[in-house]
């Protein structure tokens, strides 16, 4: 597999392929199951896939977290060494930059993503979705990607990149794809590798809570399914909730009613020990099923 380290080398590169056909899937490494899904869709779309390991420390607010978040380079090498990613239909390269050759200017900026900057992820992680989509401006530039894969268990986040990929009028298509789960139905996380096997099992209750507050969304109100779930948090003691919302998908605003969207999702970020771990359910999407069933 073809690895590039600096902008000039992979931009040589480019410039000797088609260019309507470049799939991107960005990462920060650690590579799972739930990357490797993203990777398998770009290359099932587009002739060469351009996948990135760069952990963006501009979207960091804790030092500690950055610190601590794994690391592990040559196993990545490996996993995507065994998509056939030398296959000339389905070719896989690696980007693999130094923190120069994305910030050379090292300039901070800030975007305004309207109700997106202010809830949720961007409220507990301040200034989070300004170093992603910082360190995302800069990558859609150096690559001018066709496609790029995000993965809907970072749903602000595939959002925030729809709203940002509209206000600079970037013609890259965003793909949204499925959570991947593991076996006990964790969402798959770089962040899982830091937990023990007894944390990893009392996380999969955070699952199997919010499969319960889709069945109760169908008989109680918000406010009793809220509650429901936070009781049901607070009896597990290896977990702590940093917030659930219940919210319209669209828009990410929290409702009060079930009538006040068609299309609404939990949202949860809840501490095991000291790893953060972020997850979200559709309770309900009406617009969707009307449309499925036409
Ligand atoms: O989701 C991630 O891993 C990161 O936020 C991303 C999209 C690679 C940007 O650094």
């Amino acid at each position: 597999m073809l690895v590039f380290k600096t902008v000039r080398e992979l931009q040589q590169f480019l410039s000797t392929v088609a260019s309507n056909s470049i799939g991107f899937v960005p990462t920060m490494g650690a590579l799972h199951q739930g990357h490797l899904s993203l990777i398998e869709k770009s290359q099932q779309q587009n002739k060469l896939t351009v996948c990135s390991v760069f952990v963006n420390p501009t979207q960091f607010n804790n030092k500690e977290d950055l610190l601590n978040y794994p690391r592990n380079v040559l196993a990545d090498i490996h996993l995507l060494e065994n998509l056939d990613c030398d296959n000339e239909e389905k070719r896989i390269v690696l980007f693999l930059p130094s923190e120069n050759e994305i910030y050379p200017n090292k300039i901070e900026k800030s975007y305004d993503f309207g109700n997106l900057s202010l809830v949720m992820e961007a409220q507990h992680r301040p200034r989070h979705f300004d170093g992603v989509a910082m360190v995302i401006e800069r990558f859609f530039d150096i690559i001018q990607p066709t496609k790029a894969y995000f993965g809907e268990k970072d749903f602000q986040q595939l959002a925030v990149v729809r709203n940002l990929v509209k206000q600079l009028n970037l013609s890259v298509q965003i793909i949204g794809c499925p959570i991947v789960r593991e076996a006990n139905n964790l969402a798959m996380s770089s962040r899982n590798e830091r937990l023990t096997s007894d944390q990893k099992e009392q996380a999969a209750h955070i699952y199997k809570f919010l499969q319960i507050a889709k069945q109760q969304a169908k008989t109680l109100t918000v406010e009793q399914v809220k509650n429901n779930f936070v009781n049901s948090i607070k009896n597990i003691p290896a977990l702590q909730l940093e917030y659930l919302e219940i919210a319209n998908g669209n828009t990410l605003t929290s409702i009060e009613n079930w009538e006040d969207t068609t299309y609404c999702v939990a949202f949860v970020a809840v501490f095991v020990g000291n790893v953060r771990l972020i997850d979200n359910v559709t309770l309900f999407n009406f617009r969707k099923s009307i449309l499925g069933s036409i």
